[in-house]
C-alpha cells in the first residue's frame, strides 16, 4: 500500500529560486512597530524601513534614502510624521514622496515630489504586521493578492509572541516546519512524548487556494501537550506558500486556541520564525508560563537542530525526499514551481495539490 516516491534527489535552490515574490511575508508583530518608531529589516534581501503615520497605519519604504542611498530607518521622525534622512535631512511622507530638501534655495524651480522612495504595501491583521513583495518594486506597487487571511474572529486576543532567527534558508526552514518525521526525534521529551510510543499515524489532506490542509482530526492520542487542553479536542492545519503555518485547535463548541507559524526570509542563509498565539480560553490565561514554556522548548529544540543542518549543507549536498513523511515538502516544492511559472507567464495560479492521504510513523 505505501509508496516510496524516491523521485527527488535535489540540491538546494538557486538563490534565484528561493523566494517567492508577488506574495505577503510577516515583517513584524504589530507590538514591535511603535508609533515614532522606525524599525529596519531585511527580508528577502531587500532594505525596508516600517514606521507608522499619524493615524497609527503601518507603512513600508525601502530603505535607502533616494539621494545618496544612506537607510532612511537611521534617520527621525519629525512631529509633522515625516522621515528626515540623517544626511542631508532630506524629508518623506510616508507615501515616499520627497516633501522638502533643505538644501535647496528657496527659488529653484522644479518639483521636488517626483522625487520617490518605493513603497512596498502594508496591511495589519490581529496584531502582526505583513508586507508585500514584488517582483518588481516601482513607487506605485498594487498588491496581486489580498492581504492573507488569519481565518481569526476579530476579537480573539494575540497572547503571545515569539521570535528567533534561524540559520538557514527559506525552504529548509519550510520543510522543518512541515516534517512530521523529526518530531520523534528531536521534540522528544518527557512532557510531550516519548520514542517508546511509536504510532501509525494516517492523515487526510486537501488543497487549499496556495497551500494544503490537514483535515480536522482529533490530536494524536501519544500527544502530552494536547492533553492539558480538556474537552472535545481537534485540530486543522493549514500550510500556504510562502511559509505560514496556522494551527486551529477547537475545544468544545466554542473555545479556540490558534497557533500561527509565519517564516520570512531574511537572505539566503537565515529566516526569521514567528509564532503567534491566540486563544478565547479563559484556562489558557493561567495555564499561560507552562504553555509558553512548552512552545519555547520545542522552538529552541528545532534551533538546535537547525545549527546542525546549516553546519552540513555548507558543502551543499545531495539530498533526499522519501516516501509519504517527505510528501509535503515535495509538495511546497511543487507549489512554488507552480507559483513562479503563473508569476512568469502572468496567469493564475492554480494549486497542482490533490485531496490525498498520508501515513507516517511518529
Ligand atoms: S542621503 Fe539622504 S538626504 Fe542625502
Ligand atoms: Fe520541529
Amino acid at each position: 500500500m505505501l509508496n516510496l516516491h524516491i523521485l527527488l534527489s535535489y540540491r538546494m535552490a538557486d538563490n534565484n529560486d528561493l523566494v517567492l515574490k508577488n506574495l505577503w511575508y510577516l515583517a513584524l508583530p504589530s507590538s514591535g512597530l511603535r508609533k515614532g518608531k522606525l524599525v529596519g529589516r531585511t527580508i528577502a534581501n531587500e532594505r525596508i524601513v516600517f514606521g507608522r503615520d499619524n493615524a497609527g497605519k503601518p507603512y513600508a519604504l525601502k530603505d535607502n534614502c533616494p539621494h545618496r542611498g544612506v537607510p532612511l530607518s537611521q534617520g527621525h521622525l519629525l512631529d509633522n510624521g515625516n522621515i528626515q534622512c540623517c544626511y542631508h535631512g532630506w524629508e518623506f511622507d510616508s507615501s515616499g514622496t520627497c516633501k522638502n530638501i533643505p538644501a535647496l534655495a528657496p527659488d529653484t524651480k522644479g518639483d521636488i515630489s517626483k522625487i520617490r522612495a518605493p513603497k512596498y504595501p502594508v496591511a495589519e491583521v490581529n496584531g502582526t504586521i505583513w508586507v508585500y513583495m514584488p517582483d518588481k518594486l516601482t513607487p506605485n506597487v498594487e498588491p496581486k493578492e489580498p492581504p492573507p487571511d488569519l481565518h481569526l474572529e476579530p476579537g480573539l486576543e494575540l497572547l503571545h509572541v515569539e521570535s528567533i532567527v534561524l540559520p538557514t534558508n527559506i525552504d529548509h526552514s519550510v520543510i522543518g516546519l512541515i516534517d512530521p518525521a523529526h518530531v520523534t526525534f528531536v521534540h522528544q521529551s518527557w512532557f510531550w512524548r516519548s520514542a517508546k510510543s511509536l504510532k501509525l499515524k494516517t492523515k487526510n489532506f486537501e488543497p487549499i487556494p496556495r497551500g494544503f490542509k490537514m483535515v480536522r482530526h482529533a490530536p494524536s492520542a501519544n500527544s502530552k501537550g494536547y492533553k492539558v487542553l480538556k474537552g472535545d479536542v481537534s485540530t486543522e492545519i493549514y500550510f500556504s506558500i510562502p511559509g505560514n503555518r496556522l494551527e486551529h485547535i477547537s475545544i468544545g463548541k466554542s473555545n479556540k486556541v490558534i497557533s500561527i507559524t509565519t517564516l520570512t526570509p531574511i537572505d539566503d542563509n537565515s529566516t526569521e520564525l514567528n509564532h503567534f498565539f491566540y486563544s478565547s480560553l479563559a484556562i489558557t490565561r493561567w495555564l499561560w508560563w507552562p504553555l509558553k514554556s512548552l512552545g519555547k522548548t520545542f522552538i529552541g529544540q528545532d534551533v538546535g537542530v537547525f545549527y546542525k543542518l546549516a553546519k552540513g549543507l555548507e558543502t551543499n549536498p545531495q539530498l533526499l525526499l522519501i516516501g509519504e513523511p517527505d510528501a509535503q515538502a515535495r509538495w511546497y516544492y511543487e507549489l512554488k514551481k507552480q507559483w513562479r511559472a503563473a508569476q512568469e507567464s502572468g496567469t493564475e495560479f492554480k494549486n497542482p495539490l490533490k485531496a490525498e492521504t498520508l501515513h507516517w510513523v511518529t
